[in-house]
């Protein structure tokens, strides 16, 4: 990879989710190439206004917030990761408006877009049966097919509440295994 992209969703510092991303990133190592991270619960970033103003002042987005370093971001990467924990049994409130805010990516005449680039999706959930990701995981590879996103792997944590829960767990191998794979 040139770069990846890392959604953070949890406002969790180290919580759950993180970890496994960040298992799935030390697997990768070099290969994930430069990570550009993104604290997602610490950033204000607006949902869509559904102005249909995509590209029309030459930008993705007509809003100013700090979306434009995740666009910015986006342009570079060939991997992006998002990381959510199960909240609600969809996404979280924090990753939910940058997901909205990728609409520029399939309206209008975009500049550039998310073709070709490879997703995974990353998530943990307190509940312990896996169909609990049912919703996340629709969600997930739809809008995949309708950015042209490779839906490149899906690291679906079930039985995972407390903090820390996720450590010494096989779901960190599976992580670090993904990333050591990464081509
Ligand atoms: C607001 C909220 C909603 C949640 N909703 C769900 C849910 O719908 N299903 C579920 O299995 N767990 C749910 N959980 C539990 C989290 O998904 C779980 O604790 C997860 O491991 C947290 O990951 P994190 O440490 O990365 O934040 C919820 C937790 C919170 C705080």
């Amino acid at each position: 990879m040139k770069s990846t992209v890392v959604l953070l969703g949890s406002p969790r510092h180290g919580g759950n989710s993180e970890t496994l991303a960040e298992a799935l990133l030390k697997g990768a190592g070099d290969r994930a190439g430069e990570v550009f991270r993104f604290r997602l619960a610490e950033m204000p970033i607006s949902g869509c206004l559904d102005c249909r103003r995509c590209w029309s002042a030459g930008k993705p987005c007509i809003l100013k917030d700090p979306m434009s370093e995740i666009y910015n971001a986006l342009g570079k990467s060939d991997l992006i990761l998002f990381v959510s924990p199960l909240y609600w049994y969809t996404w979280s409130g924090q990753i939910k408006p940058v997901l909205d805010r990728f609409l520029p990516f399939s309206a209008g005449k975009p500049l550039f877009d998310l073709k070709g680039k490879k997703a995974i999706l990353v998530s943990t959930a307190g509940d312990t049966d896996p169909s609990c990701f049912d919703g996340l995981r629709f969600s997930f590879r739809t809008s995949c097919k309708l950015l042209g996103l490779e839906n490149h792997s899906e690291i679906l944590a079930h039985g995972i509440y407390k903090r820390n829960e996720i450590d010494g767990t096989e779901w960190l191998l599976q992580a670090a295994r993904i990333g050591e794979n990464l081509s």
